[in-house]
Order: structure tokens, then sequence, then C-alpha cells
């Protein structure tokens, strides 16, 4: 795992987005797994600002993380409504070459599995971006989660339904179902670039990089993953003991 803290968001967001940017114009036909959320909207940010000064998405291909369950394709707080809004409109990216989870599927086993075949499909993820939540959850795999599972319909945490419930009117709005890509489909991504800021991801930022693997952290499997990139703002970071290490080994790196 490389662990990059940051000064804040800000930092840490252009560096993920340099970094994917650069892998768009290695490979145009890049597989990109993307995240919803607060955490990623600065990132999404910098791959729009690269698209408008020449970074060509016409054939990056996208697989979202999860979606709620119950909620249309077009309902306001949909993870599609989201992505449209805060990604994809501003690119040139093909809508068709972008996927989100049918959180309307009439099967829902059989969407799952369809998602799955799609993303083996289309090559694998070659970069997976991921938030944490406050217990530790990526994608919707909440603590518990087995480490092998794949994309499935899953029960919200009270504490995610808790931290979710900013973006509804109403807390008893918050869906309690969600279908997530799992953590096995998560750890077969090429690469992992993980961007944790707040004070209150500390706790679960320090079980996911420095406790035991475990279900009780899904983010820990991460340990198992060849090449993920951390992003840490300050915030995030407090509870690491091995900060100044994580330091020394990001401005020390091999050219
Ligand atoms: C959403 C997702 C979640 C979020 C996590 C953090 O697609 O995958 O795991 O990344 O809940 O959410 P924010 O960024 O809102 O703190």
């Amino acid at each position: 795992m490389d662990v990059f803290i940051c000064k804040d968001s800000e930092e840490a967001s252009r560096l993920a987005g340099e970094q994917i940017i650069k892998q768009i114009r290695a490979n145009p036909a890049l597989v990109l797994g993307l995240a919803t959320g607060s955490t990623p909207l600065r990132l999404y940010k910098e791959l729009i600002k690269a698209c408008q000064t020449g970074t060509d998405f016409s054939r990056v291909r996208s697989f979202n993380l999860d979606e709620y369950v119950g909620l249309p394709s077009d309902h306001p707080k949909s993870y599609r409504t989201f992505m449209n809004d805060n990604l994809f409109s501003h690119l040139n990216i093909r809508l068709e070459n972008t996927h989100v989870p049918n959180g309307m599927a009439h099967d829902i086993p059989a969407h799952c599995a369809a998602y799955e075949a799609e993303i083996k499909a289309a090559g694998g993820i070659d970069v997976q971006v991921l938030g944490i939540g406050s217990d530790g959850h990526i994608g919707f795999n909440e603590p518990t989660s087995s480490l092998a599972s794949r994309t499935r319909i899953v029960t919200l945490a009270e504490q995610t339904l808790h931290d979710n419930a900013r973006f509804f009117a109403n807390a008893s709005d918050v869906p309690h179902y969600a279908i997530s890509m799992g953590v096995g489909t998560i750890l077969e991504a090429k690469q992992c670039v993980m961007l944790c800021f707040g004070a209150n991801k500390a706790k679960a930022v320090k079980g996911a990089i420095e406790g035991g693997i475990s279900q009780f952290n899904p983010a820990s499997a991460l340990q198992m993953h060849p090449n993920t990139v951390v992003y840490l703002d300050e915030a995030a970071a407090t509870d690491l003991q091995l900060k100044d290490d994580y330091r020394w080994a990001s401005t020390h790196k091999p050219q």
C-alpha cells in the first residue's frame, strides 16, 4: 500500500487526479471504477478540468461501485443521477459506456451476476476509485462483509444510514438496501485509489492501513491488493502510527 498524507483534500484530489489522467492518456479505453459520496467530488473536478483541456474520455468506460435499491435511475438521489450531474455530463464520455447498478432491477441476483459479467467483458477494472465509510466500508460492503464477496444486495449499517442522511431531506428517506460490488470484485481491479478525508474517517483509516485484515473493517482487505494507493488529508491520518514513515517513503520514491 502506498500512503500519501497530503496537506488537504485539495492536494490529495489533485495528486489522485494526475495519476488517473496520466493513465487515461496512456490508455484511452481505460476502465474506471467509480464511487459516489462527498469524497471524490474534487477528484471529479480534476477529471472535468482535464477533459476541458484536451484529455479524451470518448473511449473511457466506467463501472460504479453501488446504487440504492428502490431508487429509479432518474431519482434525484440515485447514484446514477449523482454521477451524471457531478461527472459524466461534464465529460465527453459516452453515457452508454458508463455503468451503475440498476436499483430497480426486477431480478437483483441476475442483475448482479450480469454486472460482474460486464466488468469481466470490459477486461476488468483498471483503476478503482474508493472512499471509505466511517465504519470502514468500501462500496457498501459493511463490517462483516465477506472479503471474497461479489456484487450483491446488501443491507446498509445503521452508521451508514446516519452518515448518508445528510444527502436526503429526511433521515427516514435513506434506502436501507443497496446493490454493491463485493470486496472480492474490488480486489480484482488492477489498481485501487482510495481517498479518505476528515477526522470522522481517522479510526476507519487506522484500521484499514495499520489494523489486521478483518471483515470488521472491509477496507483492510486492500492490504492484500498488490497496487493500492491511499491519499489522506491530515485529519484522516490523525491516528496512524507510522505517519513519519509514510511521509518519508512518499517523498523518496524511486524514479
Ligand atoms: C459510495 C461508496 C461509499 C463511500 C463512503 C464514503 O459510492 O462507495 O463507500 O465512498 O460511504 O462516503 P463519503 O465520501 O460521502 O464520506
